[in-house]
């Protein structure tokens, strides 16, 4: 198209909307304060503080690294919306993309934004982001300001960033009281939940410590969603899928069992934020960095079964587009191309997952060669499934023996042993996954065996005094006879 040929207007964005527009990206606290350490990280921060002063509606978070930090004129280029192309390349760890995430993520919480840097060979620097100011004037301006006490906190150091987030008015109503103890609780609470996401998030940089992050004064554990240190986690070959040149790997991993973790508390820990159910599936890598934690990418539904399964991908930062990774760094969808592959290799790692779910159920199987002599077993008829006392079982043979002389306890013993030894877990787990395939109760009942056993039942009530029609009244109502009405009518 000939563009000069053209008439033009000018369609500035009004800055009072527009920037009000960025609050409602979806961030949520967690999100939001791992987007600033990841400009931390990409600024060569070997220890970054994360920190927040309680003071009700005043409250304070603040992250503070000791990167390469920017100058006056950077630091006015880092607020600009949009400052970076997102089309442009980036160095293999350099986190962003978009040029918006600290901009979007501050604003997502907070009416303030400062940032206070230094860099080698400047003076400290700080600009303000204040949307009050912003709402008031229209205007795409920063003001020249910082909360009092901070102006002078990168002094002790060479390099360094400070961002702070003063109002706070999407964590904390304004105008809550410092003594607000259920308002400082809920606080608590987000803030403890940011730690969490904080520890899963940048694992890989504590572990390779290429960074240590300080939570007030102690620095932060890593979260590895992998159990690597557990013995009986299991580990599946690497799969490496090709998009071009790009490659993409794919690890599957199974935690144990609970009763083969090492200790509760570990079991305890490895569950994650938001426990075992919801932390299965996909654990999407860019980089050293987590994108996105337990999710099937729309490739399968969650179910409990699967509890244990978790499986990361591993993108280079040259897929953000082919992957669809957004502004937050928080959701990625896997391209088309890879969706197939990325199925099948989950499937075989989810069967096994399903196995050590079972756990309780895999002694039901009879091992040949080995001795063991399960109570319960899998039976398979046609293509139907049912779980059956196992005849062969020593102890159920000792109890047939017993009865013989002694059968009142026999069968008291039996019926025990069976209410005790019902093999719950797996058969919910067979029923969740092959419910079609289940047997129907009384589908291969012996019909002369029924018959037996009505007859007998039968004969006792009219033993007991009762006509036919109360025995045959009684006899419905009673479980599973209750199936067989034709039978009961032609008594
Ligand atoms: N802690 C920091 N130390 C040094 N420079 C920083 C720091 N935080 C931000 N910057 C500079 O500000 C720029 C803008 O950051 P911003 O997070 O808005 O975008 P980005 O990181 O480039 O991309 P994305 O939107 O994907 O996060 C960064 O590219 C970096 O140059
Ligand atoms: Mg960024």
């Amino acid at each position: 198209m000939d563009y000069s040929l053209l008439q033009k207007k000018e369609a500035v964005p009004e800055a009072a909307s527009m920037i009000e527009t960025f609050r409602a990206i979806g961030y949520n606290l967690e999100t939001a304060v791992a987007d600033i350490v990841d400009n931390s990280i990409s600024a060569g921060a070997k220890n970054i503080y994360i920190d927040r002063i309680w003071d009700g509606g005043k409250t304070i978070i603040t992250i503070k690294d000791d990167g390469c930090g920017m100058s006056g004129g950077d630091i006015v280029e880092a607020m600009r919306p949009g400052a970076q192309n997102p089309l442009e390349t980036r160095s293999a760890n350099d986190l962003g993309r978009f040029g918006l995430g600290m901009k979007t993520a501050s604003f997502s919480q907070c009416r303030k934004l400062t940032v206070i840097s230094k860099k080698v060979g400047y003076h400290t620097a700080y600009w303000t982001w204040d949307l009050d100011y912003v709402a008031m004037t229209h205007k795409w301006e920063l003001i020249r300001w910082a909360p009092n006490s901070y102006t002078n906190v990168l002094d002790k150091q060479k390099s360094g960033t400070m961002i702070i987030w003063n109002d706070l008015d999407r964590v904390i109503p304004p105008t809550t009281s410092a003594n607000d103890i259920t308002a400082k609780q809920k606080f608590s609470d987000a803030w403890a939940r940011v730690k969490s996401h904080i520890a899963m998030t940048f694992h890989r940089f504590v572990e390779g410590n290429d960074v240590k992050i300080y939570w007030g004064e102690n620095t932060i554990d890593a979260w590895n969603p992998f159990c690597l240190s557990e013995k009986k986690t299991q580990i599946f070959p690497t799969e490496t899928l090709y998009f071009g040149n790009n490659k993409t790997e794919v690890k599957g991993y199974i935690l144990p069992h609970k009763n083969n973790f090492s200790n509760e508390e570990n079991y305890k820990r490895a569950e994650g934020i938001n426990g075992y159910p919801a932390s299965q599936g996909f654990y999407v890598y860019r980089g050293k960095r987590l994108l996105l934690a337990g999710s099937w990418l729309n490739l399968f539904r969650k179910e409990d079964h699967y509890k244990l399964v978790r499986i990361s991908i591993d993108l280079p930062n040259t897929l953000d587009s082919e992957w669809q990774i957004d502004i937050k760094k928080s959701t990625a969808t896997p391209p088309l191309s890879c969706r197939e592959q990325l199925r099948s290799y989950a499937l075989d790692v989810r069967n096994k997952g399903m196995e050590v779910y079972r756990h309780r159920g895999k002694i039901l199987k009879k091992k040949a060669g080995e001795n063991f002599q399960p109570l319960w077993l899998e039976k398979k008829k046609g293509n139907k499934w049912s779980f059956v006392v196992n005849r062969e079982n020593q102890l159920i043979k000792d109890l047939q023996e017993e009865a013989k002389n002694n059968p009142a306890p026999a069968i008291n013993k039996l019926l025990r042993i069976i209410e005790e030894s019902i093999p719950t877990p797996t058969i919910y787990v067979k029923q969740s996954s092959e419910e079609e395939l289940q047997k129907e109760p009384f589908s291969d009942m012996d019909m002369s065996l029924v018959k037996d056993m009505l007859r007998q039942s039968y004969d006792n009530q009219l033993k007991a005094g009762l006509t036919s029609k109360q025995a045959k009244a009684i006899l419905k109502t009673i479980e599973p006879f209750n199936n067989y009405e034709e039978l009961i009518e032609e008594l």
